[in-house]
């Protein structure tokens, strides 16, 4: 999101009909000479580098993965809900992006490059150093889904030109009887826009969407990498870019953090002023 005003918000359809909210949505089809040999390098480093913890879609069959539980011992409470909304959903950032392979690099490279192409021509920005703050591979099985949610962040500070995105290693050939397997969908008032995964596809938007993944149920595991990039590194501490030098997964460490509402990133370590 760009902060400022912004003129001329009429945008013509037909007649004295316009649009004034457009979402900008980036559709990419990756290319690469072998996108099946590209993919299963891909799935491998994953599974040759993370426990099955760290990749599988965390519910509640990782309880005893995720720390210590959250315990609601009060009668009632409150709980401030903007701007990150969704059902508490807690994700271990793998922070797969990270990982130095050069298939791994290369999907990356594509993917600043496309941000760079996006908050161009949507914000008129030039991004010298697009950051991916987080990022995390996962693995699909039967029943996982994620629940309606947006990447905004629970509290300041706030990113700059924030967007989210998934790049699909494999849709894991869903049961044909259930044609909502494993879809992904957009939600704009009052309507869900369905994209199917398909590996290669590449999908970008803002992090303040709504979405959500409806219930997999296939053959094998729909395998997808998402993440979210921003302008530049936010500094939670004094030292510069610390969530683009995020410390190596530990998943014993993981400190779910009380939040009834939102889409959860936990961090690691976080610093005191987050
Ligand atoms: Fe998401």
């Amino acid at each position: 999101m760009a902060y400022g005003r912004t003129p001329d918000i009429l945008l013509p359809v037909k007649g004295d009909l316009y649009h004034i909210a457009p979402i900008p949505v980036i559709y990419h089809e990756v290319s690469v000479p072998d996108l099946a040999g590209f993919n299963a390098d891909l799935s491998r480093i994953a599974r040759d580098s993370m426990s099955q913890a760290e990749i599988e879609v965390p519910d509640v069959k990782h309880h005893a993965d995720m720390g210590k539980a959250i315990e609601f011992d009060d009668d009632s409470w409150s709980e401030t809900q903007i701007p990150a909304i969704g059902v508490w959903h807690c994700v271990p950032t793998n922070n797969f992006l990270e990982n130095p392979a050069e298939p791994v690099q290369r999907l990356k490279s594509i993917v600043e490059d496309l941000y760079r192409f996006t908050v161009q021509e949507t914000a008129d920005i030039k991004a010298e150093q697009p950051c991916i703050s987080e990022s995390w591979i996962q693995f699909y099985k039967d029943g996982d889904h994620k629940v309606l949610h947006n990447h905004e962040r629970y509290g300041p500070p706030y990113p700059e030109e924030r967007w989210c995105g998934a790049y699909y290693l494999d849709d894991g050939t869903p049961d044909p009887a259930m044609p909502y397997s494993g879809m992904f969908s957009f939600r704009v008032r009052q309507t869900s826009y369905f994209i199917k995964p398909k590996p290669g596809l590449l999908l970008m938007w803002p992090a303040d969407i709504l979405h959500e993944v409806a219930p997999f149920y296939g053959k094998s595991e729909r395998v997808v990498i998402n993440f979210n990039i921003n302008l530049r590194p936010l500094r939670f501490s004094q030292q510069p870019g610390a969530l683009c030098k995020t410390p190596p997964l530990q998943v014993a460490d993981l400190r779910p953090r009380r939040q009834a509402a939102g889409f959860c990133i936990v961090l690691l370590n976080p610093s005191p002023d987050h």
